[in-house]
């Protein structure tokens, strides 16, 4: 399975703070690198944190272009996500049973499930009693299929200032995932930094954002931010379960060498 994976446009930003950045071009970019790197991709997964003014206006820019590209989508909502706005202007989203932006895709041989960590209210992300219920048993139902999850909020820590915002509950995903046994990685956005890890065992992986990028901002150093590079990622996965994730630079210039 291929599978296109974009994060953090932050449609509608602050042109002040962030001056000669569009957003939206960056978002038709995204996808230009999509079509040209990845056209056979089985699925695109939009990682979350679409917009930052929650217009549904903004929504359905990005809801347009998806449907353009005519690949299968799944789409996350962030902290910066309104969940009413984004489903009044995308009304065929999945929600679970409790109208979360949950949903799963279980083929024959692998298991996809992608989360909703949105709390309204904060930037931090959380999953409730009813969401982890939702997730134990989507796992359960998966049975010995290697799963992998996709979240906003990242699980492991970063050892930025971003850990501030990471998964309130996550020992709690970490018991339910280590109950259920078959969980093998977990893709995130929100970092806007590309971060590769172990928590628990488990690999987890965040992508570069379509808007700014955040410099290595330990504790004890400014957070700066910078325009580039930006990312799509490339996500492969076998048939035994095994996965990559490649990483591609829309923004960039650089002329390949003509070898022979
Ligand atoms: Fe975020």
């Amino acid at each position: 399975m291929k599978i296109a994976l974009i994060t953090d446009p932050h449609l509608e930003s602050d042109t002040q703070r962030f001056p000669g950045l569009d957003p939206l071009a960056r978002v038709d970019m995204a996808l230009e690198a999509v079509k040209q790197q990845v056209p056979d991709a089985d699925l695109l997964v939009l990682l979350g944190d679409l917009t930052d003014t929650c217009s549904v206006g903004s929504y359905q820019a990005v809801r347009e272009r998806l449907t353009a590209l005519g690949m299968p989508t799944r789409v996350l909502v962030g902290n910066h996500d309104d969940r009413q706005s984004i489903s009044s202007a995308w009304p065929d989203l999945p929600v679970d049973e409790n109208g979360f932006l949950q949903s799963s895709m279980i083929t024959d041989n692998l298991a996809l499930l992608f989360l909703d960590t949105h709390e309204p209210g904060t930037h931090a992300g959380h999953y409730c009693a009813a969401r982890q219920s939702w997730l134990a048993a989507e796992l359960a139902r998966a049975g010995d299929r290697p799963s992998f999850l996709f979240m906003h909020h990242q699980p492991g820590f970063v050892g930025t200032r971003v850990d501030d915002s990471r998964l309130q509950q996550h020992e709690d995903l970490a018991r339910i995932i280590k109950r259920e046994g078959n969980v093998r990685q977990i893709i995130c956005g929100h970092t806007h930094m590309t971060v590769a890890g172990a928590w628990r065992g488990i690999a987890w992986t965040s992508l570069q954002a379509t808007h700014v990028q955040v410099g290595l901002d330990f504790p004890e150093r400014p957070r700066r931010y910078y325009s580039g590079p930006a990312h799509i990622g490339v996500m492969l996965i076998d048939g035994n379960g095994d996965s990559a994730v490649h990483f591609y630079d829309f923004l960039q210039p650089y002329p390949p060498f003509q070898t022979v």
